[in-house]
């Protein structure tokens, strides 16, 4: 399984540091992703290959400080086969041959030729590129934060105007164009969203008492906001979203076109900000688009593995923003798909100390906020999801 955030979220501990200790700790880095993700006919492979080979692993050292890690490499790489279908490399990606085309064997001499080859292209993709993720598949727990959102609030009845903090391409803002469907270990099913999408989101459902996903209510206003947003007409920007996700993983990048194709005509609104000074902005357009289809009675802002960038003292500034803002609107709803112990103001709750991401909820009705609670934890890409 890919790490919590596709690898952005932990600074590197090589800042500062361009001489051979960074290169060995670069190698030791490819080693050890290749031998948690040995699984992965590509990555896996590829990585334990570039731990041994000090001449292709060196590329990274141009990285920025706190960035050398395989997943920039790969999503270099990605991005130039992604461009250059016509490289040995590329025959080995299901992003660019299909699933059902890779060949059988060892990537590595097509890998290691195509890469020396394209060194310095590399090299000025990794020292100018972060990697970035907007994961579809994150849905999943999103749908199950709206079904707890708006419980007792008349279901899906009620009319959300959704506001996204940390957006990045806005994919997961279409969520109810999407068939996301849950299954419990026991079997059966439940389906939510739009069930003939061919945006099909997935996860194991392990909550122990009722379905975590309910019908997905009306959403009448949706609008994002994000520090590097992503325009789904700009196709560089798009191609380096989808170069970050891993072609070994199934159904991930399928899912990611298929998401774009679903939204390219008509995409959620992102604008460019921050999560914390623009929030009330990006409710502002989220509400002039549901206030433009007659009203919402309930705005739900989320956030999922966001804040998690942000600096603590700025969570709370953005908790007392939130709060304020309230008393604007009937019913606020603030759903939080974040690591433990990132949000201010959720309670302990002992289940979700491993998180890997808890689902929190903190509500205001008319104003007055009503007791937090942890609603469950996740998968960080979905896979999985428990509540109660
Ligand atoms: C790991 S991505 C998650 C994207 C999306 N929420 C998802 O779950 O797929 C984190 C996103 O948060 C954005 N971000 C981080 N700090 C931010 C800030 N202070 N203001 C606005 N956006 C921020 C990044 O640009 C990035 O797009």
């Amino acid at each position: 399984m890919p790490p919590a955030a596709d690898g952005q979220q932990a600074r590197d501990d090589d800042d500062g540091d361009v001489g051979t200790g960074r290169l060995e700790r670069i190698r030791r880095r490819f080693h050890e992703f290749g031998t948690e993700y040995a699984a992965l006919p590509l990555y896996g492979t590829v990585s334990r290959r570039v731990a041994e080979d000090p001449e292709v692993a060196a590329l990274l050292v141009s990285a920025q400080p706190g960035q050398a890690r395989p997943v920039l490499w790969f999503a270099a790489l990605h991005d130039l086969v992604l461009r250059r279908s016509d490289l040995p490399a590329a025959r080995w990606y299901a992003s660019i041959v299909g699933r059902d085309a890779l060949p059988s064997g060892d990537p590595w001499p097509d890998v290691r030729t195509t890469v020396l080859a394209h060194a310095d292209e590399l090299r000025r993709l990794v020292a100018t590129r972060t990697t970035q993720t907007n994961e579809v598949n994150r849905s999943v727990y999103v749908a199950a934060g709206l079904a707890a959102a708006v419980e007792g609030a008349g279901s899906e009845q009620a009319r959300v105007a959704l506001v996204e903090l940390g957006a990045s391409a806005g994919l997961l803002l279409g969520l109810d164009r999407y068939r996301i469907e849950t299954t419990p270990p026991s079997g059966g099913r439940t389906v939510v969203g739009n069930p003939s999408s061919r945006v099909r989101c997935e996860g194991l459902d392990r909550s122990d008492g009722r379905p975590a996903l309910r019908p997905l209510p009306q959403v009448v206003g949706r609008a994002g906001v994000d520090r590097e947003p992503v325009g789904l007409a700009d196709e560089d920007a798009v191609r380096w979203l989808r170069a970050c996700l891993w072609p070994d993983v199934p159904g991930r990048v399928e899912r990611f076109d298929a998401a774009l194709r679903e939204l390219g005509a008509n995409p959620p609104p992102v604008r460019a900000g921050d999560l914390v000074d623009d929030v009330a902005a990006a409710m502002g357009d989220a509400l002039v688009q549901s206030d433009a289809s007659g009203g919402s009675d309930h705005v739900v802002v989320y956030s999922s593995w966001a804040l998690t960038y942000v600096e603590r003292e700025r969570r709370l500034v953005l908790a007392d923003g939130l709060s304020a803002l309230a008393d604007s609107v009937p019913r606020l709803t603030w759903f939080t798909a974040e690591p433990p112990r990132c949000v201010p103001g959720l309670p302990h709750d002992p289940r979700a100390q491993a998180g890997p991401t808890v689902l929190g909820l903190r509500s205001w009705v008319s104003g007055r906020e009503v007791p937090a609670r942890i609603v469950g934890v996740a998968h960080p890409h979905g896979a999985w999801l428990e509540t109660w």
